[in-house]
């Protein structure tokens, strides 16, 4: 009975100390956690990620069903289950120095929530927290870690505005916020930001892909499962050498296809299904040389499937079922999956199309003018020369494959 009132004034403590705190998260951090002080640590740094490590185990974490974190016992942080240590690339630190350089509970099952005090691990390069219950916001303090270079949260119960933290990390290059719930507006300057890859998919993101989306150098983008809409954007155009797969699968997009998707010449997978995609789609599609799997299914779209489309030479599955399509090539055949890829359209001889009645209330409204949407034109720019390289490089993408499997974390800085 005692032991458990001295429970519940422990935790108030560690609370209120944490509120006191707040804006300085470190200070708080440090107040939570007691530091033996026997011990000697190779180097402040090691210290202070005992501190951040610490914090989030006794005061951040509930739930371990793996014990995981079972061992985060004493000073030998790098010691610990799923914490990677390697030595500080460039300048940073004494010759051989080592830092706390990853961060990886995947798969964990862990309950909690991520403390302020993760701030505190400043060479942190990969934190990989996927498929895990973390809830609450995502804390501001992660500004502080500049040499993060991947950031996966993807399937926690994180929740608020999208994180500003991650748009002031100038080291980051992958950015997995997928299957969280995550809302509201998702602000412009992500697509200004170097990263490699971009996933957003399931969230409650609300807002309109903004005009400057083509910017993004990422070469992944997976936007799927929120609620977007309006223009697809014409600025695409600019993703031409960069862009490799883009998936915008179920975000109320309402516009025609530009003719400038053509240009996105590396593109492998384009998927903008089940959106309100209107118009025809434009025979420029055929610009896309590497294309193998194409989705337009579950939109308005009308008039002929262009016949260069179904001739790209990688194309292996061209998905359009759920349109108004009135043409199909007899090359598509070789293309479009023959049990339901073209189903319910408006295809003369094809099976399982929409009913006359469906097709004749179609075309019979006046046909879509794609200048009403009022899309923003996409007009190149004359070739840019390339930018600096980042300042702290860190260790090399690794190959995304979709879904993502994390990959390990690396062994040493580079
Ligand atoms: C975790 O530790 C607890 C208590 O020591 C033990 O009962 C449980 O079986 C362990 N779980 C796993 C997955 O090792
Ligand atoms: C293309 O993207 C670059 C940044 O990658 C940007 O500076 C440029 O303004 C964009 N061009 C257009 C026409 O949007
Ligand atoms: C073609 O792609 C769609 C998704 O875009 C998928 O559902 C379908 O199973 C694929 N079909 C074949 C035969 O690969």
């Amino acid at each position: 009975m005692r032991k458990e009132v001295v429970l519940v004034a422990m935790v108030v403590v560690v609370v209120v100390s944490w509120v006191v705190a707040a804006g300085g998260e470190a200070a708080a951090a440090a107040a939570a956690v007691v530091v033996d002080p026997a011990w000697r640590f190779p180097s402040a740094r090691l210290r202070d990620a005992y501190v951040a490590l610490q914090t989030w185990k006794q005061t951040a974490i509930f739930s371990d069903p793996k014990n995981l974190t079972a061992d985060w016992v004493g000073p030998a942080v790098c010691a610990y289950t799923g914490v990677f240590c390697a030595p500080l690339p460039g300048a940073g630190g004494a010759p051989g120095e080592v830092a706390v350089a990853g961060v990886d509970l995947n798969h964990g099952d862990i309950a909690g929530y991520l403390p302020a005090g993760l701030g505190l691990l400043t060479d942190l390069a990969l934190l990989h927290l996927n498929s895990n219950r973390f809830c609450g916001l995502v804390p501001d303090a992660l500004r502080r870690l500049r040499r993060l270079h991947e950031l996966d949260l993807s399937n926690n119960r994180l929740v608020g505005a999208f994180p500003a933290a991650v748009l002031d990390l100038p080291a980051l290059r992958f950015l997995d916020l997928r299957y969280n719930d995550f809302e509201g507006a998702v602000p412009r300057q992500l697509f200004d930001l170097p990263l490699d890859a971009i996933f957003l998919n399931h969230n409650r993101l609300r807002f309109a892909l903004p005009d400057n989306f083509g910017n993004s150098p990422a070469s992944v983008i997976v936007l799927a499962g929120n609620h977007f809409g309006g223009c697809l954007p014409a600025s695409l155009g600019n993703m031409s050498a960069t862009l490799n797969e883009i998936l915008l699968i179920n975000n109320g997009l309402d516009s025609c296809v530009p003719p400038e998707v053509g240009l996105l010449r590396e593109v492998t997978v384009f998927d903008v299904s089940f959106n309100s995609l209107a118009g025809p789609l434009p025979p420029e599609v055929a610009g896309m040389r590497k294309v193998e799997q194409l989705d337009v299914a579950h939109n308005r779209l009308a008039g002929a499937v262009p016949e260069a489309v179904c001739d790209l030479p990688r194309l292996k599955n061209f998905t359009f079922s759920y349109n108004y399509f009135t043409g199909e090539p007899p090359s598509c055949a070789r293309v479009v999956p023959a049990a339901d890829g073209d189903r319910r359209n408006c295809l003369p001889n094809r099976p399982y199309q929409r009913t006359p009645r469906q097709c004749a209330a179609f075309y019979a409204a006046p046909p879509v003018d794609c200048a009403a949407f009022q899309c923003k034109p996409f007009v190149p720019s004359p070739p840019l020369l390339p930018p600096p390289p980042p300042a702290y490089p860190g260790p090399l993408p690794p190959v995304y494959p979709v879904p993502y499997a994390s990959p390990p974390p690396p062994p040493l800085y580079r």
